[in-house]
This record gives structure tokens, C-alpha cells and sequence, in this order.
């Protein structure tokens, strides 16, 4: 059986002008060059974005198997494709129907030649991650978790992610952990080669590099992450989904995520490897992988920082 092509890529944040000259240029070099199966890891484009997005990477000549992020269901009041459930439901599902592309949520993908399934979903949160640790720390803050409201400025999501009454972030993270486990299942059964790929991040390896839950220093002097990493360690990831893949992790090939705009690369201790895509508004990542166990070369495109290494 030959070796699987794979190209993937995340937060595309189609149609933002700081965003398309990278956007653009990874489009013409995976035309150039297409993949067996190319991979895009959510945050594709708000409102008509998404759309636009899949259209143009449609043009690559591949299959196309994604997972939406956060901003692919954000919504504006009275907005046409209705609440952030409708669009989620619905709408993505219809577009990527339209296009033939494989929307993950709604089931694994098989490849057709190939012994691999993928399965992945959005992916939500519900404060699982961080928010314990800031009640305990930060018992006046705990406000916070609801409202979004970090030192400076408001999580966006509390803005424009709009569910219907009855339905909040806990219950569609559940739902969505649920539902990713019947698949993993499902998939498990069919096919001897795994890949998960959610937008927010999977597991805490794949999360905020800065976040590392290890305190530096000890007693006195240890480091703890403030208030501020915290939140974004609640709006990141579930423990749900992280407990689901540690324990089938023995049968697992490769988890990517996004969302976080930070590159991370690591493993678990049964071998599986592990992803964050990375791409940030100006730069867009592209890895290419080819078989599953080999090393993988990351290209990337748009307008380098002047000082890489000085990105937070
Ligand atoms: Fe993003
Ligand atoms: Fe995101």
C-alpha cells in the first residue's frame, strides 16, 4: 500500500487582509503540488469566509476532510444562517456537502487505498482545563469564566457564539465529546491507521505553549501561570476528550489541533504524535507529511515576523 500524502493546515481566517498573501500562496503551492488528502483544522472563515475558503481550496484537486473552528460559528444578530447551533448543524455541513468535502463532525473519513481513517470534531470548552484552578487561586475572579471578561478585553466568542435557549458551551461540549467517541469507535473497528484533528486544542500538550501547567520554581518563588493564562486555558480544551484519547492513545497515529496560533510539537508515551498547526494571522503553516511515522516538512507562507522568535 503506498504511503499516504497528507497536507495540513488551520486558521486560514479566510478573507482578513493580513491573512490572504499567505493564504493565497499556500492555495497555489498545494496546486502545484496536491496531496492524497488535505487537511484544514478550523477557524476556515467567519460568516461567508467559510465558503469562500473551501471554494479556493477546492481548487487544489484532492480530497478535503476539515473540522470548523470558533469563528465559523460566530453569528450576527438576526444573522440568515441562524444561531451558532444552526450553522454548525446545518449550515457547514451544507456547504462542505456542496463542495464534496468531508466535514469530520458529521462522521470519520475512510481514505479510499489507503488503511487510515481520520476523525475529529471542533472541539469546545467548558473550563475543565484552568477554570478549577482559578476558583481556587482567584475566588473573586471566578466571575470571569462566564462573563469572558480577561484584565483587558472580552473573548469574542462571548460575543458572537450565540446558542439556542436551552443549549450552553457546556452541554455542546459534552455532546461533541460524545459524539467524537462513537466515532474514534467506529473508526477503531475499520481501519488499522488513526488520525484525530480537532480545532481546539485536543490534549494541554497541544494547547498554549506558554501554559505548560508546570510551575517554575518552588515554594516562594515558583511561577505560577496568572489569571489571564488561566482563562485561556478555560476557553481552550475539555477533559473529556483529553481523557478519551489518552485512553486509546496506544491505537492512535498522529492528533493535530489549532486554534491556538502556536506551533507545538511533541508525543504521548504510547507513540502517538502530536500537532498544534500553528498558523498565525500573518503566516500561514502548511505541514506535509508522507506515511505517518516519517518526519514532516513545514512550509510556510505570508509575511514573516521580523523577529520569529519573538512571537508570544
Ligand atoms: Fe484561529
Ligand atoms: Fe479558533
Amino acid at each position: 500500500m503506498p504511503r499516504v500524502r497528507l497536507a495540513i493546515t488551520a486558521d486560514s481566517h479566510w478573507g482578513l487582509p493580513k491573512c490572504q498573501p499567505g493564504n493565497l500562496a499556500l492555495v497555489e503551492a498545494l496546486r502545484a503540488d496536491p496531496p492524497d488528502l488535505l487537511l484544514l483544522g478550523g477557524d476556515q472563515g467567519a460568516d461567508s469566509h467559510f465558503d469562500e475558503c473551501l471554494e479556493t481550496f477546492g481548487t487544489v484537486g484532492c480530497p478535503v476532510a476539515l473540522v470548523p473552528g470558533n469563528h465559523d460559528i460566530w453569528v450576527r444578530e438576526a444573522d440568515a444562517r441562524g444561531d451558532s447551533l444552526d450553522v454548525y448543524r446545518d449550515h457547514l455541513p451544507n456547504v462542505c456537502r456542496r463542495l464534496g468535502m468531508h466535514l469530520l463532525d458529521t462522521g470519520p473519513f475512510f481514505l479510499p487505498g489507503h488503511d487510515l481513517a481520520v476523525v475529529g470534531c471542533m472541539n469546545w470548552y467548558d473550563h475543565s482545563w484552568g477554570g478549577p484552578t482559578l476558583v481556587q487561586r482567584f475566588p473573586a475572579e471566578a466571575w470571569r469564566l462566564e462573563a469572558m471578561q480577561f484584565s483587558r478585553g472580552r473573548h469574542n466568542d462571548r460575543v458572537y457564539v450565540r446558542w439556542p435557549a436551552g443549549l450552553d458551551g457546556f452541554a455542546f461540549t459534552r455532546q461533541g465529546a460524545d459524539t467524537l467517541e462513537s466515532h474514534l469507535r467506529e473508526a477503531l473497528e475499520r481501519a488499522s491507521s488513526v488520525v484525530v484533528m480537532t480545532h481546539h486544542p485536543a490534549l494541554p500538550e497541544l494547547g498554549f505553549p506558554w501554559l505548560d501547567r508546570q510551575p517554575s520554581g518552588s515554594g516562594e518563588n515558583a511561577v505560577l501561570p496568572d489569571m489571564n493564562h488561566l482563562m485561556w486555558e478555560a476557553f481552550s480544551g475539555n477533559t473529556q476528550v483529553e481523557r478519551l484519547l489518552r485512553t486509546h492513545a496506544d491505537r492512535l497515529a498522529l492528533v493535530i489541533s489549532g486554534h491556538t496560533h502556536r506551533w507545538r510539537e511533541g508525543a504521548l508515551p504510547g507513540g502517538v504524535r502530536l500537532l498544534n498547526v500553528g498558523s498565525d494571522y500573518p503566516v500561514k503553516n502548511l505541514i506535509r507529511m508522507e506515511g505517518l511515522t516519517d518526519g514532516f516538512h513545514l512550509q510556510q507562507f505570508g509575511e514573516m515576523p521580523a523577529n520569529p522568535a519573538g512571537v508570544a
